[in-house]
């Protein structure tokens, strides 16, 4: 049961990925936040990424989904609402759909058009499961939808999306988490390990080239919707590990000097030099627990694939305790 919201906006040029972009082009070190990725294209893009052999992360978390999910419901309890932040194709839902019994799903997505084909699909396959998409970005606080602001709330964040964020930000998005899910919420979370970095890389430089596309669609996007003339065939995709911030960076990295034009404003980039795209935090297995307590989840259960690549961990809102 499909329940329609306010998802019909055209895909106009949105002025906050102009500022976003003007600023971040301005600023040094340059980077543009890694939400503008996600266009149509960057969405497709995106879910061919997480079919790649290099790319362990979507493999092992369905699969601990899958293995795991009977014992998630039992902890959780049936009759919650899932909420589900930054949906995406809401590939790996359905294992989590289909054991804790919800009374409601709600994914939230940025990619609207995205958000409304995977909501329709999953309609589907649960024709009795109440689905109210909302087009939003998960970053800013958000009020449930009438109807669910009741029930007891289950978050679901999978695919190591907190990684994306530098740990302040991860934090306060937790915290943000647990206002709008309410104490007593449990949240259902994906989290990257650190690993060895001939297994990091790989998973964000793949030699079929598609993360490289997938890069550098934020060049066309740019060139799309703002008016550029980006010469996108001067860039190139660069995968990095930062071992003292335990994370990847993606940045696109001028391969010769460059000259271009964004929304009449003119830039100028000497070879060798990058734009900033993207972060992916990794985290050992205490260190992810110490980022959920700091934002204010209490882990209660975590399971991991025998290789320690991936951890999916079931943390709750707890009221604060008196600190000794
Ligand atoms: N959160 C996942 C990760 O960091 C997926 C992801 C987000 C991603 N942005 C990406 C994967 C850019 C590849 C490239 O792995």
């Amino acid at each position: 049961m499909l329940l329609d919201g306010a998802l019909d906006r055209p895909a106009a040029a949105d002025p906050a990925f102009r500022a976003d972009v003007l600023a971040g082009l301005a600023t040094r070190p340059r980077a543009i936040p890694a939400r503008w990725f996600y266009d149509r294209q960057g969405s497709e893009l995106f879910e061919a990424i997480t079919g790649l052999p290099e790319y362990y992360p979507t493999r092992v978390e369905t699969a601990l989904l899958a293995a795991h999910c009977g014992e998630v419901a039992r902890l959780v309890g049936a009759g919650r609402a899932v909420v589900e932040f930054g949906s995406g194709s809401s590939a790996k839902t359905p294992h989590v759909l289909a054991a804790v019994e919800p009374a409601a799903y709600v994914p939230i997505d940025i990619s609207g058009e995205f958000l409304r084909a995977s909501a329709a699909a999953l309609a589907a396959d649960f024709p009795k499961l109440p689905i109210q998409p909302l087009e939003a970005d998960f970053m800013h606080p958000i009020d449930p939808p009438e109807g669910i602001a009741r029930l007891p709330k289950l978050g679901f964040f999978p695919g190591s999306t907190i990684g994306n964020m530098v740990p302040r930000t991860a934090v306060n998005l937790l915290r943000a988490m647990v206002e709008t899910l309410g104490e007593g919420a449990m949240l259902l979370i994906g989290i990257d390990r650190i690993k060895q970095e001939d297994v990091l890389v790989p998973a964000y430089d793949d030699a079929a080239g598609v993360t490289a596309r997938f890069n550098l669609n934020l060049l066309e996007r740019i060139n799309r919707e703002l008016e550029g003339d980006v010469p996108v065939d001067a860039f190139g995709h660069r995968a990095i590990w930062n071992d003292n911030e335990a994370r990847i960076e993606m940045h696109l990295e001028a391969i010769r000097d460059v000259r271009f034009t964004v929304a009449g404003e003119r830039f100028a980039m000497a070879a060798g030099e990058t734009i900033h795209t993207e972060n992916s935090h990794k985290y050992g297995p205490r260190d992810a627990r110490l980022l959920l307590r700091a934002g204010a989840w209490t882990p209660l259960r975590e399971w991991t694939d025998a290789d320690g690549m991936f951890a999916l961990i079931l943390a709750e809102a707890r009221p604060a305790g008196t600190a000794p």
